[in-house]
């Protein structure tokens, strides 16, 4: 197999693309949207100008056989964020790679420019933990690693004891009268973890309660009996349903326990709560990712059983200073 032209990407490629996508996770996994309806989702959030944003290569027998992507993710602590995603079908040969790498760096220079000047910019990739290739081309490229993100399953057990829950707090379905103090909740739970997205009041439902697989009977918000001025949300869940699973599976998409109420079993019981759920909704495994630096999310995820799919990747970073 070879790529006989490049195009940019069309909005009516997501099939094609969630094709490619399924084939490229089959070898070298990285967690890419594995349904059209999902790519599409993706296209369009890079806004109009696809030819700007992302790359197609069409291969001899007129498949779409290669990929790349740079996103602008935004501007955060003075900088610009752009996440590039590079996908090859397995049978092309290694040069594609380095010819989708090299259109991704320049993509990226040319986002970053702003009236003329650059500007401060991370980009980030990811690499599957078995792409020795990959990584290397990116090692050379100055990129460094900075974290392995690891996917994690549990097979949802037949039966399993409720978890107590400290006097005072309650297990409650998300309910939209929480919406904003969810928020807040969600991001002061993550105000630690630099890479963790903190939504606005914007993005947030599309986080949360609005995203298209959201779970309302797998999520729950652990409300605290407290004074008037304070948030009760003490802890909240959102689960989705793993729609590229190929069998019945919930995905524990965002989970946490405000700092003051760490430590007394909350995640525990939301955790518990969620396996008798996705047992009576007929859901078979619990997935979530969580990354290897997050010691404390790991310890509780291990103490419950879940083990490791195999389908981790690795997350890599380049910086590149303001000129
Ligand atoms: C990870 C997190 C959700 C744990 O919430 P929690 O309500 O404190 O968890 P629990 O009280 O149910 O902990 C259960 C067990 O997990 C392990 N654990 C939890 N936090 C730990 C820590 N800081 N260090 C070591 N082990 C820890 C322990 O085995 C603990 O049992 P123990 O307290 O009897 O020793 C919370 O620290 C948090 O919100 N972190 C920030 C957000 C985040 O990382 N979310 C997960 C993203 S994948």
């Amino acid at each position: 197999m070879k790529v006989l032209h490049w195009i940019p990407a069309a909005p009516d490629d997501a099939v094609p693309l969630a094709a490619l996508f399924r084939q490229a996770e089959v070898h070298a996994p990285v967690g890419l949207d594995q349904r059209a309806e999902d790519v599409g989702r993706r296209l369009a959030s890079l806004g109009p100008d696809l030819a700007r944003h992302t790359l197609v290569g069409v291969a001899d027998d007129g498949a779409v056989a290669a990929y790349a992507e740079a996103a602008d993710m935004g501007e955060a602590d003075g900088l610009r964020r752009i996440r590039l995603t590079a996908v090859a079908h397995p049978d092309l040969p290694g040069e594609v790679r380095t010819e989708l790498h090299r259109w991704l760096v320049e993509r990226a220079e040319q986002l970053r420019r702003v009236g003329g000047t650059a500007q401060a910019a991370v980009l980030g990739t990811r690499c599957a933990e078995n792409d020795g290739t990959g990584h290397r081309l990116l090692v050379e490229d100055g990129f460094s690693l900075i974290r392995h993100e690891r996917d994690l399953v549990l097979a949802v057990p037949e039966s399993s004891p409720a978890a107590g829950l400290p006097p005072g707090l309650a297990l409650e379905p998300v309910d939209e009268r929480y919406e904003e103090l969810a928020r807040l909740a969600h991001n002061e739970t993550y105000a630690e973890s630099p890479a963790a997205l903190r939504p606005d009041r914007r993005t947030w439902p599309q986080h949360a309660t609005a995203h298209p697989h959201f779970l309302p009977d797998l999520s729950c918000l652990l409300l605290a009996e407290v004074s008037q001025a304070d948030n009760p949300v003490a802890a909240f869940l959102f689960a989705l349903a793993d729609e590229g699973a190929d069998e019945p599976t919930a995905l524990l998409h965002c989970l946490g326990t405000r700092p003051p109420w760490r430590r007394r079993g909350l995640a525990t019981a939301m955790i518990v709560r969620a396996q008798h759920r996705a047992r009576s909704a007929g859901f078979r495994r619990l997935r979530l990712q969580v990354s290897d630096i997050n010691h404390p999310a790991l310890a509780l995820y291990r103490r419950l059983g879940f083990t490791e799919s195999g389908r981790g990747y690795a997350v890599l970073m380049r910086q590149l200073a303001a000129e």
